[in-house]
């Protein structure tokens, strides 16, 4: 199944992802890495794996709808199999999912369809939580409201900051991501 994955910052989630991917029976290939901006880890993290990157940043572009296309063309140059948008911190537009519909999946960290949006772990920290996690689901025209694939619980801690939570948030998270795509390659594989 090939991949292209999204992302815009630290990508571990990526990183867990490529290292999935060194074994063949996992049935995934990462094709592309793209990112809404330049000199981020996660475009480091694909360039010492030699996956081919690219960066379509809103900035450069006149309005969001000419970025959402040129990101779509972007992404399609890769001929992918499936989107995973894994710490992409924009909201992809109506001509990738029009492009790519059913085949894009986000990861977030929190317990959806609970604290959806760009602030997961800070938003149920402040409600007061005591258990939260992270969520699989495709992506639909909403902010974070499309079918859920899978979920991890993960219990707050009185001491937690949002960092430290998040940071457990991510290694379930890792783990639940690697978990959805080796399903989902089965699936594509035997489709
Ligand atoms: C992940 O926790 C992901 O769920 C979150 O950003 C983090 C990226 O970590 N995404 C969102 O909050 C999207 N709303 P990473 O760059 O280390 O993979």
């Amino acid at each position: 199944m090939r991949l292209v994955v999204l992302v815009s910052g630290s990508g571990t989630n990526l990183q867990a992802i490529l290292d999935a991917c060194e074994d063949p029976s996992f049935g995934c290939e990462v094709v592309a890495v793209g990112a809404d901006r330049p000199a981020i880890a996660g475009l480091d993290r694909a360039e010492r794996r030699g996956v081919p990157t690219f960066v379509v940043a809103v900035a450069d572009h006149p309005d969001r709808a000419s970025w959402d296309a040129a990101l779509a063309d972007a992404i399609g140059a890769h001929d992918p199999d499936l989107v995973v948008s894994a710490g992409f911190m924009k909201i992809l537009g109506p001509a990738v999912l029009e492009r790519f519909g059913g085949r894009v999946i986000n990861t977030h960290p929190a317990l959806l369809p609970s604290f959806p949006g760009a602030h997961g772990v800070r938003d149920a920290m402040a409600h007061g939580v005591k258990v939260t996690g992270c969520t699989c689901h495709y992506v639909d025209a909403g902010v974070d409201t499309g079918p859920i694939i899978a979920q991890r619980a993960v219990a707050v801690e009185d001491d937690d900051t949002e960092g430290s939570l998040h940071e457990r948030i991510k290694v379930v998270e890792r783990e639940m991501l690697v978990c959805v795509l080796r399903e989902l390659g089965e699936r594509h594989r035997s489709a």
